[in-house]
């Protein structure tokens, strides 16, 4: 079935780029796994690598402006609610919740992560002490939280992280326990100028672990067609709205309508 249709037999074989990917496209993905998501239980050098993975992605979101600019995209959506309910999941270090927070007056925030060391880490900080802050475990794809629990679901740089299933499972666990689920994630430029862009990026890969992971989440991130067939094979009642462009950020809208 195509991807206007409700379900693709098997989601997992789904190019990132789209059910109707190019074929270079096609060859733009891996299955290869970041350093943020291996197992690094007993090996300290890949967990150093995380760690500085995390560090980094914090501070280029402080430089290039990313926390403000996804905080104030969350806050446009619950512009109406009064004591709002937000949950962050993926946050990693936490800086898209601490924006949120000081931004609005009356917004609770779950702050999680499915990384036990990145929550203890947060947790440890300043949302572990903020009065409107609660900081968890949690994983995207099954979400240990009521439906309609939040009015808010915020999942940030993390999306290409998980495989066609599992996003799919994330945007039906999003959109049940909140009334949006806001994904922000890269762009999945068009075949000839993602390979330019890899091309940049790849000398630097072998030595610096945010390079590396960079690589590997722009290959794995999903284009704007897949990630409408992954929110119909979730639910076809599912709303989606997409925003962004070729080399800015892609925003995901999702919300679930009656039948
Ligand atoms: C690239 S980091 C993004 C961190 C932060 N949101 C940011 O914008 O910089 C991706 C995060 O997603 C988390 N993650 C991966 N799979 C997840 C899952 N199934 N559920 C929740 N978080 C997940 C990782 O542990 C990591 O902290």
């Amino acid at each position: 079935m195509d991807h206007m249709g409700t379900q693709i037999a098997d989601i997992d074989r789904m190019p990132r780029g789209g059910p109707r990917a190019s074929c270079l496209d096609r060859l733009l993905e891996t299955d290869r796994l970041e350093y943020l998501d291996r197992d690094s239980e007993g090996d300290a050098a890949m967990e150093a690598r995380k760690r500085s993975v995390v560090r980094a992605l914090e501070r280029t979101g402080e430089f290039f402006g990313h926390h403000d600019k996804f905080a104030e995209i969350a806050l446009a959506e619950i512009a109406d609610v009064p004591d709002p309910k937000v949950l962050e999941l993926g946050a990693g270090h936490g800086g898209l919740s601490r924006r949120l927070l000081d931004a609005h007056p009356t917004a609770e925030v779950t702050v999680t992560d499915i990384d036990e060391t990145s929550v203890a880490a947060m947790a440890e900080g300043e949302l572990g002490h903020h009065r409107r802050a609660r900081v968890q475990i949690m994983d995207a794809t099954a979400i240990d939280a009521p439906d309609g629990a939040f009015d808010l679901a915020v999942f940030a740089l993390s999306f290409h992280h998980l495989s066609p299933s599992q996003a799919a499972r994330a945007i039906s666990e999003g959109t049940r326990v909140a009334g949006t689920l806001l994904i922000v994630d890269l762009p999945r430029p068009p075949a000839p100028l993602h390979v330019m862009r890899l091309l940049t990026m790849l000398p630097f890969a072998p030595f610096v672990p945010f390079v590396h992971d960079g690589v590997i989440s722009s290959l794995r991130t999903y284009s704007p067609s897949a990630l409408r067939a992954l929110a119909a094979h979730a639910d076809p009642t599912i709303e989606v709205e997409l925003r962004g462009g070729v080399l800015s950020e892609q925003i995901v809208l999702a919300r679930r309508t009656a039948a």
